[in-house]
């Protein structure tokens, strides 16, 4: 009885939200660490040469069960020492390491060997803070573990001091290194390009190094710090799947290594590519967070662990009502793809005044507002209203954006310059560039060096000024082109490669104190779409954008691909107008809404063009949409159908954390063979309960029932129409538990 208490409180507690510690153990006589957190173990210890060592991460294992003292992996022939053979949790270059080292230095003397030992470890609130230190130099590792108690999702970092009394240089420096048990994988990655980002790959791991990285300066639209490891077997909803990803916005590297003697670790960190960072006596370096997951249940179950852990423990909780949970988005409209440039008073009041009859609930006005700002060749720089656009300033717009019950965003791109620009007239010099070498353009502007104190200084005065003068509910912050020619000329040429580093520190710290300044305003990250979206920037802002390509059909399968790494919550959608600019490619509005209400829905159309039957059916869709959102955005996501590959069909269900409500998306892409639409058989629900299903948009075939029990839907599965063909279909249903 007792016992069935404890249970319930337990429950309530996570229903709640409320942490439960991770479970923390150190065998002092095997010197042995072990963190427990949801259905994930974690062991780790130092061997008897002195070196820490990884020695299990997998399924939970038994509460009493043990571990003798790690031992060191033998020699391999003469060719592979031991040292390179052990799985080390943070390995120095040194000593023989012929695979990715954690950590590689010069010494001011020449010396470039490292050698890491055990020294000590302090017990943290989720975890353990293990001091590392060289066999002979005084340079100090802390190596920082955090289990998240509910998702077990493991958070790992460094902070590399110098207590020698002569610089050294950290020319690599990873967050952590991750080692898998031996086996076969297939590593999962995403990778893109402008307007094509968030492609999933799927392909086998073999010997040898597979690098993902950006040597951009930000994250990139190319690839995106996140990898999946599926074990044998595994699929979307079966099996064993190691997960991670990086917290970091600027340049970065993730190497998936499987060595040697077959076993597969995972490095990654500050990308080492024209890294160098001299590391002065008493100063420290910190590293990004490497975050590492596990679940036995797929792919599915390991994006569902890395949603619930992004909402609960990475995103800000601007406006939340409860301390665990971000508020979902507001459903936002756009000015961009129906004015560009062309933005006026009276033309943002227009559409303004359109979008609030549509049920929208914030309007954002984008690019052109500013300085001389009549394309992308000036502006960029002078954050002034242009008096030419706005006479009156903002004010008006913004009075009346709140008279029309809606609050108001704007665009910034706070990084940049255009070389026609007062900004770059007065302070040629705050651009990243090499004295004396040509300043490469693109999209006409260059990159201010956010490491400079003075830049930094500029772009955070004209934001508070900004937010301070005017009533502005968000930003879009915006990120239009990646560094070239990455000088630092303030500081000797030894200490440039700094840039690396603090431009992104610099970056947040923007970004936190303009949050403690205006608690209240709401930012995203876009960079071009999807250029900068990652778990070191979501820990300051509240949404992203994911692609400029609003294409409904493309965005299924970019929507598909983002949502293994990030959840739906993050991931703007706007309906755009049809037939679309950038395939030309015409579809339905309903097809549109839909494919946008996968994720926080936005409206981008030039919707004073738009007919009363379009006005009528998008005011419904959005009323259905804000009724079901949070389920949509914050629910446990099932692909049940991926649109990769050229799939006929496409469908997601999403489930509320407490089963009582499920949304179903079904979209067909074009009829082949006269096939109908496979049956869905969907996931998630509670067996014995009862569901009521309604449509949002199309019909499910005649004869369904209008309540059955989860076990229904899940084993008999939902049917569609048999009218559900032809091209660009789509279909949206809820079901209730009664
Ligand atoms: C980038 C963004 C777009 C838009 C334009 C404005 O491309 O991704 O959404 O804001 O800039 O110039």
């Amino acid at each position: 009885m007792i016992k069935a208490c404890a249970g319930a409180v337990m429950l309530l507690a996570a229903a709640l939200g409320a942490a439960q510690p991770a479970l923390k153990s150190y065998d002092t006589a095997a010197k042995v660490f072990r963190l427990d957190g949801g259905g994930v173990s974690y062991v780790f210890g130092v061997n008897a040469r002195g070196e820490l060592e990884q020695m299990y991460w997998g399924g939970r294992l038994g509460a009493t069960d043990s571990f003798p003292q790690a031992r060191p992996m033998p020699e391999w022939a003469s060719f592979d020492a031991s040292y390179t053979n052990t799985p080390q949790e943070f390995a120095g270059w040194g000593a023989g390491l012929y695979n990715e080292p954690a950590l590689k230095v010069t010494f001011a003397d020449g010396n470039r060997d490292l050698v890491l030992h055990y020294l000590g470890h302090a017990e943290t609130a989720h975890g353990f803070d293990v001091e590392l230190k060289d066999i002979g130099r005084k340079i100090y590792v802390t190596l920082h573990y955090t289990m998240d108690p509910e998702s077990g999702i493991l958070a790992r970092s460094a902070t590399i001091e110098n207590r020698e009394l002569q610089a050294v240089t950290v020319e690599q420096a990873a967050a952590a290194a991750w080692t898998l048990p031996a086996g076969h994988y297939t590593l999962n990655y995403l990778t893109g390009r402008w307007a094509g980002e968030w492609t999933l790959n799927q392909e086998a791991v073999h010997p040898g190094a597979r690098v993902m990285e950006s040597r951009r300066g930000s994250t990139g639209h190319q690839a995106n710090p996140w990898f999946a490891l599926q074990a044998g077997e595994a699929n979307e909803e079966q099996g064993e799947v190691w997960f991670g990803a990086l917290g970091w916005s600027g340049s970065w590297r993730i190497t998936v290594e499987q060595d040697q003697l077959d076993a597969v670790r995972v490095t990654g960190g500050f990308n080492p590519f024209d890294f160098g960072f001299v590391l002065h006596p008493g100063e420290r370096l910190e590293t990004p967070v490497f975050y590492g997951g596990y679940a036995a249940n797929g792919l599915g179950g390991a994006s569902r662990l890395l949603h619930r852990f992004e909402l609960g423990h990475i995103l800000p909780r601007t406006g939340a009502k409860d301390a665990h949970t971000p508020k979902v988005r507001p459903v936002i409209y756009n000015s961009w793809e129906a004015t560009e440039f062309n933005v006026s008073e009276a033309g943002q009041m227009a559409l303004a005044e359109k979008a609030a009859a549509l049920g929208i609930d914030r309007f954002v006005m984008d690019d052109g507002w500013f300085g001389q700002r009549k394309d992308d060749h000036a502006g960029l720089g002078d954050w002034y209203v242009n008096t030419q656009k706005f006479p009156n300033g903002l004010k008006p717009l913004i009075d009346k954006v709140h008279a029309l019950g809606m609050d108001f965003g704007l665009w910034v791109e706070p990084e940049m310059v255009n070389p026609d620009s007062d900004l770059y007239r007065k302070h040629p010099d705050w651009v990243l560039h090499f004295p004396g070498r040509p300043r490469t353009e693109q999209r006409n502007q260059m990159v201010l060096n956010l490491a400079r104190p003075d830049v930094r200084a500029y772009v955070l005065g004209f934001l508070d000024k900004i937010l301070t003068e005017n009533q502005i509910a968000f930003l879009k912050w915006d990120y239009n082109r990646n560094w070239s020619e990455p000088g630092w000329s303030q500081l000797a040429p030894v200490e440039q490669k700094r840039v690396y580093v603090e431009y992104t520190k610099n970056l947040y710290a923007i970004l936190a104190e303009l949050r403690k300044r205006h608690p209240k305003v709401e930012i995203e990250s876009c960079s071009g779409g999807g250029g900068r979206v990652d778990l070191g920037i979501l820990k300051y802002v509240d949404e992203v954008w994911p692609s400029d390509n609003t294409d409904p059909f493309d965005r299924l399968t970019q929507q598909d691909g983002f949502t293994y790494a990030y959840t739906p919550q993050i991931m703007m959608a706007w309906v755009t107008d049809s037939p679309h600019g950038l395939n030309k490619r015409t579809n339905s509005l309903s097809y549109g809404m839909l494919s946008s209400m996968q994720g926080s829905l936005g409206i981008g159309a030039n919707i004073t063009a738009w007919t009363p039957e379009e006005t009528a059916l998008a005011k419904r869709l959005i009323a259905a949409y804000h009724q079901v959102q949070a389920t949509i955005v914050q629910g446990d996501l099932y692909r049940l159908i991926s649109p990769r590959n050229g799939s006929e069909f496409s469908a997601t269900e999403t489930v509320k954390a407490d089963k009582s409500q499920a949304v179903v998306f079904a979209f067909e892409h074009s009829t082949q063979e006269g096939r109908g639409f496979p049956l869905l058989k969907l996931k998630g629900l509670d067996a014995a309960a009862e569901y009521a299903l309604s449509s949002i948009e199309g019909k499910a075939r005649a004869g369904t029932p209008a309540v059955a029990s989860g076990a229904w839907w899940m084993n008999h599965g939902l049917e569609m129409d048999e009218g559900f063909r032809g091209d660009f279909q789509a279909a949206a249903f809820r079901l209730d538990r009664k």
